[in-house]
């Protein structure tokens, strides 16, 4: 009866056994569908005022905010590593933030030297300047405020002149993240006009009004400032076709390729987006999902390394060329083991 049960079951298969390449390491190698390289990671950093000066961010332990010769220090070890780009954002000293972001176009502020220091001392890896007011206003919004209102049009010329001061500082890729209106093109045609036609730009595209980015409001100082939430600027996690419309937007002004933040909660979107428009995509594992992962992996809930790689790879599945994490470095040794 047993023998007979199973001769069925068997005939059923008709010799299918998809476990067959999953029998040993080398076979389960020879069919990966999916590879992870130091190339596919970039790293953000945080940067504050100061020399030799290192700063825990208590909410993503393992993350420094750094002065900017130890962030050249770093920008080294990455590139040995290979990793290809860093992503900067500056923690702006209390005195220099204010109503209308104006150390954003100053060409002497943290990000700038960041970005100049970096360059001269490492001018094979790429630099990305994100592209939003927050660091630099005394409310932590993204743009300029009328009472509570965003003022889009208005916010879209200062971001002109943010790019352009980064840009002019050595950033090789412009990043916008606030999420206006008509950003993208305004930027593109500004770049061109002053001879920076081949500035990449990379576009915040799908990004999401998240709780996920609670820590990072922390390492830049916006958190406390920050009254209300982004809701009338960055997507509701309800939708999907938003989100296409955005990244159609973005590409029909010139982006060059794309993003989508957070990550993992949102790689339906990035694979969305991979199969209807033919255009890079990155993702930003940002810093509440790093933080998921350390904290659960510290309280013994996970395997943090293991949960880590994972994470990744899931990035790459999805059809990511890249993903902004946290753990760049980190994940870029082990691969360099
Ligand atoms: C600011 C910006 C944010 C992040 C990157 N650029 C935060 C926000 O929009 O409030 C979040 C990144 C992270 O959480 O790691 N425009």
């Amino acid at each position: 009866m047993t023998n007979e049960m199973t001769r069925t079951n068997m005939d059923f298969l008709n010799g299918r056994r998809l476990r067959r390449s999953r029998q040993f390491g080398w076979s389960r190698n020879m069919v990966r569908e999916t590879t992870l390289q130091p190339s596919d990671l970039i790293w953000p950093l945080f940067i504050i005022e100061g020399t030799n000066t290192r700063e825990a961010v208590k909410s993503m332990p393992g993350v420094d905010r750094l002065s900017i010769d130890l962030a050249v220090a770093a920008a080294k070890e990455a590139h040995a590593l290979g990793i290809p780009a860093l992503a900067l954002f500056p923690n702006t000293p209390a005195d220099r933030r204010s109503n209308k972001g104006e150390e954003s176009f100053n060409p002497d502020n943290l990000m700038c030297r960041a970005l100049s220091a970096i360059k001269q001392a490492v001018p094979d890896i790429g630099l990305i300047a994100d592209v939003a007011l927050d660091p630099y206003t005394s409310h932590g919004h993204d743009g300029l405020m009328d009472g509570d209102r965003i003022l889009n049009d208005e916010t879209v010329e200062v971001l002109i002149k943010q790019s352009l001061n980064q840009v002019r500082a050595g950033a090789d890729i412009i990043a916008p993240s606030d999420m206006m209106d008509g950003r993208i093109g305004a930027i593109r045609e500004g770049l061109d006009a002053e001879g920076f036609q081949d500035t990449i730009l990379l576009s915040y595209s799908a990004k999401f009004a998240s709780a996920f980015y609670g820590p990072f409001r922390d390492a830049v100082g916006s958190g406390s400032r920050l009254k209300g939430d982004k809701k009338t600027y960055q997507l509701e996690p309800y939708n999907r076709e938003e989100a296409m419309r955005e990244v159609e937007q973005d590409i029909l002004e010139a982006a060059d390729w794309v993003m989508v933040k957070p990550g993992m909660p949102y790689l339906d979107i990035v694979r969305e987006i991979k199969s209807r428009f033919e255009v890079p995509v990155f993702a930003y594992q940002v810093s509440g999902e790093y933080a998921q992962i350390v904290f659960a992996g510290q309280a013994g809930a996970i395997d943090q390394r293991a949960a880590m790689i994972e994470s990744l790879i899931a990035f790459k599945r999805a059809g990511c060329s890249g993903i902004l994490t946290y753990f760049a470095l980190e994940m870029a040794k082990l691969l360099n083991e």
